[in-house]
């Protein structure tokens, strides 16, 4: 396990140590999920609960008791099972709770009926996040009710139920040594994939070629899948923001966005970069990448502690905005087409997002009213763009359908921000020197 056994220890003595007293919380495994009849999507675990336990199977509910004399954490669980383990694989069972994950103590969790009423049974308040699970939202409904309904004989049903995904999310923020060191590896695999699709880029491939490029890199680095869909963008698809459809031929003269990072180890990392597919950006196509490079450039310098979550964003609609005008994309007074959010037609979403076990990770971007304050150890990305649309009969013709994004994962440090991608380059002579000397080497061989 690349997070050590301690952190998540650490962990539920921290999140306990934050909970009221006379409190117990209950968290549930994520479910296996149907693609389609009876085959499976491939298991993921539920990111609160994974960032608490460790714990990789599903079937499975995590309780945490703090002050409970017989142990503070209870883990539910499969049972051992031969004749399943063979068809299906390990199950760690109620010994494995234990000794592997650290449990307390640990049940079997088709017994669970059975025992957590009784568990819950005397707590005053429980940490639960409504909502996020149905099924286990009605589960939990009706063992309170259970508890409820032995009021007469002296049970006494909890009173309050308070949010335990706001606790949890606001500790999910702050990124430990050991979780950026995973972020750091998956983040570099990443920038290794990004590199691999230039290289084997050329016209006449089609866009799911470059696809199964970065998905070999991921894996064969450890990676078990990608932290969200990968964005294979050719042309004018790089207009459409979540374009994941990737079965477009490649034509001289595209550029190529591709947004694709790797999971590992239930971390994410989250890069895009635009290249031309010749190996040469067109005048066109340089102008508004060298926009959005400095637009990031701009946005890297706005993200240090003490600064507020939007300064990144509003120094990317600066330049960008600027940059417009510099163009003739955009007319009239920079500040006026900021407050009239004139820019929002070729640059409509945001700068970035916190990032961590979930791509779009966990954590308030806004605290009181005001923008959330950076600290050392938050996540983020940075990834300004400009899309012009095809149908945009506002400009010259020479630019319509394209888009650019170019976006990089970095951290909060003491002093500003460290990039954990920067293994793949960015400077548009840069990128055309690497697909060159790709084309090169590819011609010494052939
Ligand atoms: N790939 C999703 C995002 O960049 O937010
Ligand atoms: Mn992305
Ligand atoms: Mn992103």
């Amino acid at each position: 396990m690349p997070i050590p056994k301690q952190e998540y220890a650490r962990r539920r003595k921290s999140l306990m140590a934050q909970m009221e007293p006379n409190s117990i919380a209950v968290l549930p495994a994520a479910p296996v999920y149907i693609r389609n009849r009876d085959a499976e999507y491939i298991y993921r675990q539920d990111s609160d609960f994974q960032y608490l336990t460790g714990f990789p199977e599903p079937e499975a509910v995590a309780v945490l008791m703090p002050g409970r004399e017989h142990g503070e954490y209870i883990l539910f669980c499969r049972e051992k099972d031969k004749e399943r383990e063979l068809w299906d694989g390990y199950r760690a069972g109620q010994d494995g709770a234990v000794v592997e994950y650290g449990a307390d103590d640990a049940f079997p969790i088709n017994d669970i009926d059975d025992i957590l009423p009784g568990l819950i049974e005397g707590r005053e308040r429980v940490y639960y996040a409504m909502g996020a699970n149905q099924d286990f939202d009605r589960r939990l409904t009706n063992w309170i009710n259970v508890i409820r309904s032995k009021a007469r004989q002296g049970a006494q049903p909890p009173n309050e139920f308070v949010a335990l995904d706001h606790l949890l999310h606001d500790m999910r923020l702050y990124k430990s040594a050991a979780e950026l060191k995973v972020m750091q590896a998956a983040a570099q695999i990443s920038a290794q994939a990004h590199i691999r699709a230039m290289q084997i880029c050329r016209p006449g491939l089609y866009e799911y070629q470059l696809e199964a490029e970065l998905q070999h890199e991921f894996m064969r680095n450890g990676s078990r899948a990608p932290a969200y869909a990968s964005i294979v963008a050719a042309g004018r698809n790089a207009c459409i923001l979540h374009y994941t459809e990737n079965t477009s031929q490649i034509r001289d003269g595209d550029l190529i966005l591709i947004d694709a990072g790797c999971e590992l180890d239930c971390y994410a990392s989250d890069i895009t970069r635009t290249f031309p597919a010749s190996g040469r950006f067109s005048p066109e196509q340089r102008a508004i990448y060298d926009i959005v490079l400095e637009a990031q450039e701009a946005a890297f310098a706005a993200i240090a502690p003490g600064r507020h979550w939007n300064e990144a964003h509003e120094a990317t609609v600066q330049v960008i905005t600027a940059g417009l005008v510099r163009l003739g994309l955009l007319k009239g007074e920079v500040d006026e087409l900021i407050a009239s959010e004139a820019y929002r037609a070729f640059y409509m979403h945001r700068a970035g997002h916190w990032l961590g076990m979930d791509v779009h990770d966990v954590g308030d971007y806004r605290v009181g009213g005001e923008w959330r304050v950076l600290e050392p150890g938050m996540v983020m990305t940075v990834e300004p763009g400009i899309y012009v649309a095809p149908d945009n009969e506002d400009v010259p013709r020479k630019w319509r359908g394209i888009g650019v994004r170019i976006e990089d994962d970095v951290v909060v440090t003491r002093s500003g921000c460290e990039i954990l991608t920067d293994g793949v380059p960015k400077q548009a002579d840069e990128i055309e020197a690497l697909m060159a000397a790709a084309r090169a080497r590819d011609e010494a061989l052939a």
